[in-house]
């Protein structure tokens, strides 16, 4: 069986998460969905970073130990993740003793490999980012992403040779385009690297919250260094070498545009250094804005509580919405009112309402036997739709993929308005056999059209996609998180069931229409 092991960013607890930093959880998610229904033996990998300044100062603030303050913002993460039933299959936090020994490993292999030195650095931190500005990428002197003032920075720190690593990087994205997606953020990464890499401190003096360095332990390790590492120690570096063989290189890392650099610059450098691979793909997504163009964020107050998200939309509901309203590939305008309407237009109108009235004509006109679908004009539309959703969302393209899949919604919603199956029921009940036959025909396109939704939409609207099969008489051949069963691609076929009987069950509604201004959070 073919393996898929994917991440996503390890997220700083010294919040809880708002929609934007859960939009990339939904998203690599229904990757993960896809992955495991279409055959490959997938691991999915999320977590917590804990070693971070801010996260020390929330603690502080609280009246905690880091620690245990790190405990509790664990399980509260965990049970958000629950909520939008992110369906990962190991969380990783950066305090655990198998990341702790990995990173230590890690940093000892890129000491022997010569990549480290002992310097002095000054400048401009951000302690939001966790990271050294030069004073041109400054904003008006503030840091482009928090928008805060940076503290000005001197220690004796310890240094890694990244600027020995840049021809090897442009080598590497040339031989690799796919090593970053989009187009447009790889053209940005390349521009970095061909402006030049200053090598990078790795290591803080000051401060005791994070791992000790191996090599000198009054320092700890600089805690962009550390996280990175929990690809490799997520997926059994050093703890079971059999394991890491089977996973790594990681298949993809998800995550949002302020934090490219690390993950296409530093990390590949990392891994060179210690002789490891780099991972084989990067996926950069924009960021949620709201507000008027600001980028979503706790600091800024402008966010959506994913729990409020779920709450009035269901989870099934908050997943769709995010992935439909947001361009996976760039920045998108986001609004309570935006997802509301989205959610009625597209989920209880155009599909619930398609598998409710399709079901309910069934019972009705054909006593619940479910008819055999046709080679009419649906089976055409789908043959176009299957290919452009499945590129799309193998291109991590989501937000279009759903959109091939409802113009196909459209499609079957357009089939019952020409047809009027109540009109060739009427015409077959007065002994009419040709619209016996069509009405028939019809309503087993309607049929099939909602099995080949419902089974496509199952990576993005995980606990609707039984449901929809049971309504058509149909049993659901996967677990919870997608794993088992037949390929996807396998049921995607117009009429992979034909002349198999069955009942339809009662028409059970999927999705309440939500009063737009009763629905506000
Ligand atoms: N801890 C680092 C990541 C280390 S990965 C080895 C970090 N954490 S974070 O909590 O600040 O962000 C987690 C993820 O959420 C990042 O991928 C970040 O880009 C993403 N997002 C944060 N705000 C976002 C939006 N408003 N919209 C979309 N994604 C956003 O960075």
């Amino acid at each position: 069986m073919p393996k898929f092991y994917l991440t996503t960013a390890i997220d700083y607890v010294n919040n809880l998460p708002h929609l934007g930093t859960a939009y990339e959880k939904i998203a690599a998610d229904a990757i993960a969905r896809y992955k495991r229904l279409a055959g490959f033996d997938t691991r999915f990998l999320m977590g917590n970073d804990e070693h971070s300044t801010n996260v020390e100062k929330a603690a502080r603030e609280k009246g905690l130990d880091p620690q245990t303050y790190c405990d509790q913002m664990a399980e509260a993460f965990q049970a958000i993740w629950k909520r939008l039933d992110i369906s990962y299959d190991d969380f990783i936090r950066t305090t655990e003793p198998r990341h702790i020994r990995g990173v230590q490993a890690l940093f000892a292999a890129v000491v022997a490999n010569g990549d480290v030195y002992k310097g002095k650095y000054e400048g401009f931190y951000c302690v939001s980012c966790e990271r050294f500005y030069p004073e041109k990428d400054l904003e008006n002197g503030r840091c482009p992403v928090h928008k805060t003032e940076p503290s000005w920075l001197s220690e004796d720190n310890w240094f890694f040779k990244l600027s020995a690593y840049g021809p090897r990087l442009l080598e590497h994205i040339k031989k690799n385009p796919e090593f970053i997606i989009p187009e447009s953020r790889r053209n940005e990464i390349v521009n970095v690297i061909e402006g030049g890499l200053e090598d990078i401190s790795v290591s803080r003096a000051s401060g005791s919250w994070g791992i000790p360095l191996p090599n000198d332990p009054n320092h700890t390790v600089y805690v962009w260094f550390d996280a990175l590492i929990n690809y490799i120690t997520g997926a059994g570096f050093l703890e079971s070498p059999a394991e890491f063989e089977r996973w790594w290189p990681a298949d993809l890392h998800v995550i949002g545009k302020d934090i490219a650099r690390f993950h296409t610059i530093n990390w590949p450098a990392m891994l060179w250094s210690a002789g490891l691979e780099a991972p084989k793909k990067v996926w950069v997504h924009g960021w949620l804005l709201s507000g008027g163009g600001e980028r979503m964020s706790k600091s800024r107050g402008n966010f959506l509580d994913p729990n409020d998200v779920v709450a009035a939309l269901t989870s099934d509901g908050a997943r769709y919405v995010s992935l439909r309203e947001v361009a996976f590939d760039r920045d998108t305008e986001v609004s309570w009112d935006s997802f509301v309407r989205r959610y009625n237009a597209d989920l209880a109108n155009d599909f619930g309402n398609l598998v409710n009235r399709s079901v309910s004509m069934v019972n009705r006109y054909l006593e619940g036997d479910r008819p055999s679908s046709t080679e009419g004009s649906l089976a055409s539309a789908w043959m176009a739709c299957l290919p452009a959703y499945r590129a799309a969302v193998e291109g991590c393209l989501l937000h279009m993929a759903l959109a091939e899949l409802w113009e196909f919604v459209g499609a079957a919603n357009r089939l019952v308005d020409a047809e009027k199956p109540w009109e060739l029921a009427k015409a077959a009940k007065a002994g009419d056999a040709d619209a016996e036959e069509r009405l028939r025909g019809v309503l087993g396109d309607l049929v099939e059209a909602c099995r080949l939704i419902g089974l496509a939409a199952a990576p993005f609207l995980p606990l609707t996609a039984p449901r929809v099969l049971a309504q058509l008489g149909y049993p659901y051949p996967y677990a919870a998180d997608g794993n088992g069963g037949p390929r996807i691609l396998d049921e995607l076929h117009w009429g992979a069931h034909a002349g198999e009987a069955g009942h339809v069950t009662a028409p059970e509604p999927l999705f309440p229409r939500l009063d737009v201004d009763s629905a506000d959070s």
